[in-house]
């Protein structure tokens, strides 16, 4: 995955960083849900899928893999927090632990319908695990249980995330030149 590097003007969080921050986390969740059963892990496509998959292989704890697909109303300008469904979840989720797994909150707006949704469907508990967050571009509080990284408001892509759908494979987070989405 290195075809984009002339696009990224600097790494943000570097594979090692990510890699150990990813086994810190996991093994957190591992010592908190110790002897509990039924941990479902529920992954937000697409930008989730880079994380999930290494999050649920350092994960020392039996889990069963769940993607919702959603995708908000409108431009992120005018974002009203307002999601359509584009792939909801194969079962029920009722009496289940349940970690929602992020790429990133940054309205958060994503994560606050979501939560009250999967809330709705009766989970035995419902917690977060993002990789990432934009402080500074929060507009909705989300309680982030596991948390890895506060980044800055900028642009960024790579592991999970994207620009125009590219830059997903990137195995870091990078920051995008702003010629790439000037052009
Ligand atoms: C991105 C990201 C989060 C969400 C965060 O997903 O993966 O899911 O935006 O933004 P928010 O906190 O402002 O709601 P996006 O909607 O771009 O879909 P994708 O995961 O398929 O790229
Ligand atoms: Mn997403
Ligand atoms: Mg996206």
């Amino acid at each position: 995955g290195n075809w984009y590097a002339d696009d990224i003007s600097k790494v943000i969080v570097s594979e090692e960083q990510i890699r150990e921050k990813t086994a810190e986390l996991a093994k957190q969740v591992a010592a908190d849900y110790a002897g509990v059963d039924g941990l479902l892990l529920v992954g937000v496509l697409k930008g989730a899928v880079m994380f999930m998959a290494d999050f649920a292989r350092s994960l020392d704890h039996p889990v069963e893999l769940e993607f919702m697909a959603i995708s908000s109303y409108g431009t992120r300008a005018t974002s009203s927090g307002v999601v359509r469904i584009l792939k909801d979840l194969d079962r029920d989720i009722s009496g289940k632990h349940v970690l929602v797994i992020e790429d990133i909150v940054d309205s958060g707006l994503t994560l606050s319908w979501l939560l009250k949704y999967l809330t709705s469907r009766g989970p035995a508990s419902l917690e977060v695990v993002a990789l990432l967050r934009k402080p500074d571009a929060v507009k909705v509080d989300i309680p982030v249980k596991y948390l890895g990284f506060d980044i800055p408001n900028e642009f960024v892509v790579g592991y999970g995330l994207d620009y125009a759908e590219r830059y997903r494979e990137l195995p870091y987070v990078g920051l995008l030149r702003p010629e790439v989405y000037e052009r």
